[in-house]
């Protein structure tokens, strides 16, 4: 009887516990999964942002792109929702570039949808502030 109930625990907890892949996956997804929460609520927000062309802050950009940092602060990292894929870095970027790929994410234009739920949520304030903020990342 003890040697089944432990294979059974065992077994349950086998795929969190052996598995190193998923289970830092699992950290880095939910920082992730949190931020999207917080763009959901600043939706409204980006509704109101002015058309006109607005000068990007690097400075004002710090709090913005802790939800970046989640997929592209490491070097070679690879997410994994929807499916396996690299995520290209964007530190040192030109800002033009960066502002560029946001709007075309939020348009439609680009269709990966993370970057285009994450892009939606920003304003062409916060976009002119990260693509400032990447840019003068080496
Ligand atoms: C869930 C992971 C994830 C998060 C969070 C995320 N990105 Fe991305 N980003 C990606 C992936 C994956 C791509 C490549 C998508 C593609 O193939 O179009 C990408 C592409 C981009 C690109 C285009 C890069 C290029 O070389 O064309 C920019 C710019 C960008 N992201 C900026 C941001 C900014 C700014 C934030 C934070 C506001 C952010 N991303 C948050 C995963 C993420």
């Amino acid at each position: 009887m003890k040697f089944s109930i432990t294979s059974v625990l065992g077994a349950g907890r086998s795929p969190l516990r052996n598995g190193h892949g998923w289970s830092a996956v699992a950290k880095r997804a939910l920082p992730v999964a949190l931020a999207w929460a917080a763009c959901a609520m600043a939706g409204p927000a980006a509704a109101q942002a002015p058309a006109a062309p607005v000068a990007g802050n690097a400075d004002a950009a710090r709090q913005k792109v802790s939800m970046c940092i989640g997929c592209h602060g490491i070097k070679g990292y690879r997410a994994s929702f929807p499916e396996v894929y690299s995520v290209p870095m964007i530190a040192g970027q030109n800002a033009k570039y960066i502002e560029a790929a946001l709007k075309e994410y939020a348009s439609g234009a680009r269709t990966h949808p993370s970057m285009v739920g994450i892009a939606k949520s920003l304003s062409d304030q916060d976009i002119a502030d990260v693509a400032a903020y990447y840019s003068t990342l080496k």
